[in-house]
């Protein structure tokens, strides 16, 4: 399967999301819509992305009842969107009616489950009463979603080599996606994207390096050439 570069539309407002789509070079097919432009515009800012035919990953990392996140993917689903991602942590019950609920759906979404948010540290572990480390953490909600019949998972490239190794079928949504000479930002673990599509990655999301390029065309030319020196 080729590689899909995702595009971060990390921007708080429905109109500098159109501006930014302006900018955007039409190789780019898809793009991520996160809580804060959603919660700022509501589904109404993914019209201009089905407009110009474009696939949504929406990422709102649900977590709730199992029942109410079902009922989600069903709506997020009725509004176009092509990826959903969903906490592994809701467990089992939360995790098998979200699948089912997207099968149920005449275009059903992917979805993918986040595992364990990068932000938390081994002392956040131990202020949840988790005993885990993180990378057992990881590789067990892993387990836990896709055997619950999650399409994929979200994760860092440095785990994206074991998570494929153990689910080679599944979709490996791999933020944290830097050029080697670029800025990291915030971003601890960071990765080119030859060596996350080398360790499995289906799926590249990147948002600054594109969004806040002069030359956005550049950098997506530059990343697609990276991507096909992994192939
Ligand atoms: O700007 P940058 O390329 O760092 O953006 C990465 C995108 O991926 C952001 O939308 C961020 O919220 C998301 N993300 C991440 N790390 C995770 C999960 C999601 O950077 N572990």
């Amino acid at each position: 399967m080729k590689p899909a570069l995702i595009v971060a539309l990390d921007v708080p407002t429905a109109r500098e999301m159109e501006e930014a789509l302006d900018q955007m070079p039409d190789i780019i097919e898809w793009y991520k819509v996160g809580l804060e432009l959603f919660c700022a515009a509501g589904p109404a800012c993914l019209e201009p992305l089905k407009k110009r035919n474009k696939k949504i990953f929406l990422d709102l990392k649900l977590h709730d009842i199992p029942r109410t996140v079902a009922n989600a993917v069903k709506t997020a689903a009725s509004h176009g969107v092509n990826l959903l991602t969903v906490h592994a942590i809701g467990g089992r019950a939360m995790l098998e009616a979200a699948a089912e609920a997207a099968r149920e759906c005449s275009n059903p979404p992917k979805l993918a489950a986040v595992t364990t948010l990068t932000s938390l540290s081994q002392d956040d572990f131990a202020d949840l009463g988790i005993s885990r480390t993180v990378s057992e953490q990881a590789l067990a909600l892993g387990e836990l979603a896709i055997s619950s019949g999650i399409d994929g998972l979200v994760t860092s490239a440095h785990e994206a080599g074991v998570l494929h190794k153990k689910f080679p079928d599944s979709l490996l949504v791999v933020p944290g996606i830097r050029m080697p000479d670029g800025e990291i930002g915030d971003q601890k673990r960071v990765a080119t994207p030859a060596f996350a599509v080398h360790q499995g990655a289906t799926h590249l999301v990147v948002g600054r390096p594109i969004l806040q390029a002069e030359y956005p065309e550049s950098v997506v030319a530059a990343i697609f050439a990276d991507i096909k020196n992994a192939s």
